[in-house]
């Protein structure tokens, strides 16, 4: 017998001995089906760190009318468990993650039941809502300092899920997200939102151009595919390109722009170094000469090369 089975028969020993009359609560609450007095109750038989942690979290803020601490405590997640505590083993009080047998919906209702504003006011809307995903897969209720609103180690809960992020993240050229410079939340509500992809805002733009201000416009001479949609020339999380790009130029200019334009007859021998240098030879990629490439203030700007 391993020493964790060894030690969950001991726990059901000691289950049983406890005489459970002394445990229920008097009157009042019980009468519901919950127990008064829960903390102690509780903790009799579930004292452990990973438990406990939970009184040091802003659940259990004292003075707080609205937090669970100040209303039934324990029981405002896990519902009324005077039976529970009456027969643990036989039965279960409302349990949550992934091991519970409680429907997803059911668990993320108790939850919603206080945090339906906000953020969380498109969550039915939401992909993750569709997909099955639980508050509790993303936020360990329990830890005084959890993983989710912690900017530097969100990513690690998302990556359980989406690993191809973290195959992206690891690309030459990526958002600092691991670096801890950027969280995936500055530009995805996990929640949902109004916008595509749940990212925080209607649209893709955004929240790029919060951090990158200067790229927001609008410009004197604008970049049609820059006003209209970032990701039509970078991909967010990370490339093998530089600057997160989606192409290197000269292909990335060339997916929209005629081939054929102003490279073509252009390159010819008189064009090189010792008779007239041609800058558009010399210039290489779209870029050295197209560089305001996000959009242009100057008079003369009107192809985005000053
Ligand atoms: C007399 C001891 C005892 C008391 C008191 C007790 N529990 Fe339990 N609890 C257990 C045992 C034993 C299990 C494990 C059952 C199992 O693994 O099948 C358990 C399991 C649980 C679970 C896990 C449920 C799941 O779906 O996996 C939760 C949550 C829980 N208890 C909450 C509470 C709360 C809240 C209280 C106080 C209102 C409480 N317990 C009081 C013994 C107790
Ligand atoms: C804000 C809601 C909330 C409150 C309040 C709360 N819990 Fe939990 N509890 C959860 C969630 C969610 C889980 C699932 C595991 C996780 O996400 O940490 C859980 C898990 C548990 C488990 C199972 C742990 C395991 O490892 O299987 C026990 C036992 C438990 N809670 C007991 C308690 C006790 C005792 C209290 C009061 C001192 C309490 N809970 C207060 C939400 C809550
Ligand atoms: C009885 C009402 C109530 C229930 C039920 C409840 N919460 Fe809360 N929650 C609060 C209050 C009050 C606060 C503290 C004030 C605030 O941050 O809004 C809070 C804070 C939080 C925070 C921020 C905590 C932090 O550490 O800073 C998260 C995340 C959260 N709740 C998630 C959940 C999840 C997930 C569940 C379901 C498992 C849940 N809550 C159930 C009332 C509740
Ligand atoms: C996919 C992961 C994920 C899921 C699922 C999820 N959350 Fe969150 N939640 C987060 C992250 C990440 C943050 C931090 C947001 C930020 O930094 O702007 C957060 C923030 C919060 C906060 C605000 C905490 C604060 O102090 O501002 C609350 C409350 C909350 N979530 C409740 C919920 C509830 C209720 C559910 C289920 C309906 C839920 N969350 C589902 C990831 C998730
Ligand atoms: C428990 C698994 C799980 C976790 C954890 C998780 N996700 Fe998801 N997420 C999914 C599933 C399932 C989908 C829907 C299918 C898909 O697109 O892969 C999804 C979809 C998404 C989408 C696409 C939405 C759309 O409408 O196209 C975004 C963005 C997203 N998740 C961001 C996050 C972020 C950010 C985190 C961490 C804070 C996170 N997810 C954590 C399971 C998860
Ligand atoms: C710099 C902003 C930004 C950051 C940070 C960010 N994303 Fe995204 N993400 C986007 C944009 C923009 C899209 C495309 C949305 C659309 O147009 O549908 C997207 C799409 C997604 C999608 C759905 C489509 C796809 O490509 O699979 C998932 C899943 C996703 N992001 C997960 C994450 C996760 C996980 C993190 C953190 C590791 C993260 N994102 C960080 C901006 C960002
Ligand atoms: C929370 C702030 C923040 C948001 C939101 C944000 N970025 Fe960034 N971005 C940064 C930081 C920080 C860097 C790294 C700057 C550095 O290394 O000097 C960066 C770097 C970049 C780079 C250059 C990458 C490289 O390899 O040097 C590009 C391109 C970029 N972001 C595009 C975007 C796009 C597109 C969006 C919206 C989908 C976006 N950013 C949203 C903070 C942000
Ligand atoms: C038409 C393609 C295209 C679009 C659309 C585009 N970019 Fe860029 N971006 C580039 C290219 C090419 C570079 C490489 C550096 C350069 O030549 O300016 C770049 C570089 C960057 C850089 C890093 C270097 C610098 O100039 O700071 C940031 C940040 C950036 N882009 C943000 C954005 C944001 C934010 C948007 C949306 C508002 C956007 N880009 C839309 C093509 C584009
Ligand atoms: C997603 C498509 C797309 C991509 C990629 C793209 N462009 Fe454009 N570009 C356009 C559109 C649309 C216009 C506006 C054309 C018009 O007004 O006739 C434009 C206009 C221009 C103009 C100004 C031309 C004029 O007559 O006003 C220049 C210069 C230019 N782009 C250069 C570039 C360069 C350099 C790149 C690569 C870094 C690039 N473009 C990538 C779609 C794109
Ligand atoms: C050596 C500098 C140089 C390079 C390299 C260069 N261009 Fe240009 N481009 C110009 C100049 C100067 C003009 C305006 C005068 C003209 O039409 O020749 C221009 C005009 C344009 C126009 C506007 C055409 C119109 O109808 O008004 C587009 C679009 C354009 N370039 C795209 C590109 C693309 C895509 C590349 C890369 C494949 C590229 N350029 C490389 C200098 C350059």
């Amino acid at each position: 017998m391993g020493i964790r089975n060894l030690c969950r028969t001991l726990f059901i020993l000691v289950v049983a001995l406890v005489p459970v009359s002394s445990l229920a609560g008097e009157g009042g609450k019980e009468a519901d089906g919950y127990v008064d007095n829960e903390r102690q109750t509780c903790l009799m038989c579930h004292n452990t760190p990973a438990v406990k942690g939970v009184l040091e979290t802003p659940h259990f803020m004292s003075g707080d009318p609205a937090s669970p601490g100040e209303r039934q405590g324990c029981q405002s997640c896990h519902g009324p468990a005077s039976e529970h505590v009456a027969s643990p083993m036989q039965v279960k009080p409302m349990g949550f993650g992934a091991d519970s047998e409680i429907p997803v919906e059911a668990q993320n209702t108790v939850c919603l039941d206080c945090h339906e504003s906000g953020d969380r006011n498109d969550w039915h809307a939401s992909t993750h809502a569709a997909a099955g995903v639980a508050c509790a897969d993303c936020h360990s209720v329990h830890e005084p300092r959890q993983k989710a609103l912690n900017r530097n180690a969100q990513a690690g809960i998302c990556f359980d899920c989406h690993l191809d992020k973290r195959q992206a993240l690891r690309r030459r050229s990526h958002h600092p997200i691991e670096e801890g410079l950027v969280g995936c939340a500055d530009c995805h509500n996990p929640h949902g939102g109004s916008g595509p992809g749940q990212l925080q805002a209607v649209s893709v733009n955004d929240p790029c151009t919060i951090c990158h201000a200067e790229k927001r416009g609008p410009f004197l001479w604008e970049h049609p595919p820059v006003a209209d949609d970032c990701t039509n020339c970078h991909d967010p999380h990370g490339s093998v390109h530089p600057d997160l790009l989606v192409q290197r130029p000269p292909f990335l200019c060339q997916q929209c722009h005629s081939e054929s334009f102003h490279p073509g007859t252009l390159r010819s021998g008189t064009g090189l170094p010792g008779a007239s240098p041609d800058n558009k030879i010399l210039g290489g990629a779209c870029t050295n000469c197209h560089s305001q490439v996000h959009g242009s203030n100057h008079p003369s700007g009107t192809v985005l090369s000053r």
